[in-house]
Parts: C-alpha cells; sequence; structure tokens
C-alpha cells in the first residue's frame, strides 16, 4: 500500500483510458485489491455483488467488441464486470449473520424478509446501491496500491451478460478496469460548484 490518506486517494483517482497491456498484477497484489475491496457495506450484510474476474483474454475482446471497442477492456491489467444476485436477500440470509448473538440473529432475519419481500424495485435498487459502493472501494483500493482505474457503463449489457453466463436473477452494475496507467486522464472539467449540487434541508 501507498500509505495515501483516504482524502488523497479519492483526489488522485480518475478515470484512465490507457493502460499498459503487458502489466499484471501479482496474486498477492490481487488478494490485497479483493480482500479491502469486500469490506464494502451493503444493506443487512447482504453481501449481493458477484464480481467476475475477466482473465481470457478472449473472452476480453469480444467484450471489447461490445463495448465501444474501448481499449481499456482488453489492456488493463483487471477488468472486472461488477454483477449482482437480485435474490441474494433469501438465499440462506443466516449465512450473512452467522456468529452474531442470539438476539440480534432473532431480529434481523425477519427484518431482511420484510424489507425485500414481494418489492421488484427494492430488490433491484440495492444492488446499484450497492454496486456503487464497491465500484469505489476498487477504485479507491487501486490507487492506493499505485493503480489506476476506469469505471465504465459503456457497453451492451445484454450482449456482454450472454458472453459471461449471466444468471436470470442477476444485474451487471457497471465494469471496471484496473492497471497500470500508461496515459494522462483530461483535465479535471466541467465540476459543478457545491452550491448546485449540495441542498441544504429541503429543495
Ligand atoms: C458509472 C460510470 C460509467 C462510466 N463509463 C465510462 C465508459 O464507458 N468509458 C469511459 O471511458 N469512461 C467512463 N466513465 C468515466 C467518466 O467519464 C469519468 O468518471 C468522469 O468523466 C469524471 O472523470 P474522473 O473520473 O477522472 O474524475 C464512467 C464513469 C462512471 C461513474
Amino acid at each position: 500500500m501507498s500509505g495515501l490518506s483516504v482524502c488523497q486517494a479519492i483526489a488522485a483517482r480518475r478515470a484512465v483510458k490507457g493502460f499498459d497491456s503487458s502489466h499484471e498484477l501479482s496474486e498477492e497484489e490481487k488478494k490485497q485489491l479483493f480482500d479491502h475491496t469486500f469490506l464494502a457495506p451493503t444493506a443487512f450484510n447482504i453481501q449481493h455483488w458477484r464480481v467476475v474476474n475477466v482473465e481470457d483474454k478472449e473472452l476480453r475482446a469480444k467484450i471489447r467488441e461490445q463495448a465501444w471497442n474501448q481499449p481499456q477492456v482488453t489492456d488493463a491489467s483487471l477488468l472486472l464486470l461488477l454483477c449482482m444476485d437480485i435474490n441474494a436477500w433469501k438465499k440462506k440470509p443466516e449465512r450473512y449473520w452467522e456468529g452474531v448473538s442470539q438476539p440480534v440473529f432473532d431480529m434481523i432475519l425477519p427484518k431482511i424478509h420484510a424489507y425485500y419481500y414481494g418489492k421488484p424495485q427494492v430488490q433491484r435498487d440495492e444492488c446499484f446501491r450497492s454496486c456503487g459502493i464497491l465500484a469505489m472501494s476498487l477504485m479507491l483500493v487501486a490507487r492506493d496500491m499505485g493503480y489506476e482505474s476506469c469505471p465504465m457503463d459503456g457497453f451492451d449489457f445484454e450482449a456482454v451478460g450472454k458472453l459471461i453466463n449471466l444468471p436470470q436473477d442477476y444485474v451487471i452494475g457497471m465494469m471496471v478496469a484496473i492497471g497500470k496507467g500508461t496515459k494522462e486522464p483530461h483535465p479535471r472539467v466541467g465540476k459543478l460548484p457545491l452550491s448546485e449540487v449540495l441542498v441544504k434541508n429541503h429543495f
């Protein structure tokens, strides 16, 4: 780890479009990246993310065809498809609270059920909330490790879903490319003033 503060990592993270295609992360680096990333929070601790690490070069090339031919897809050291299991909340939810005290365990399981049961919009929205948090964690840990990243939704979600055999009750949130940057990002432009994006009390 580089020892950047969280604020420094946030300031240094940029969407980078050029990567050294010969660079690979070591197994130890990948473990460090993933171990930290998956500490990100999910509501009720349901951890409904299922991240596909696309290592197969041919598959990367096929995904690139469906992603506006963006070079990050094939050139980055890692191409991660952040997929979410819409139904994770009901797939043995007791796993998510194993080891907690009995009173908490008894209280939380019915709450999980009540929160999601019969509410497809909530189930889906929750996927995208968690996906965004995961993506940012991934990019900040990568930055701390000296790597660049690019979050991406410029691709045909249906076609890419077919290429990775996405299960029926899963959605793809976005993909994130990570690697050794070879291209300076564009200067930061167009940042809206705080007075527009930060609202006091109510609209
Ligand atoms: C959800 C999401 C999808 C994005 N999709 C793409 C993409 O497909 N290709 C790309 O080059 N950049 C993509 N970007 C990068 C944005 O253009 C970039 O984050 C934004 O311009 C701000 O720049 P910065 O990240 O360097 O601060 C995406 C960013 C986000 C958050």
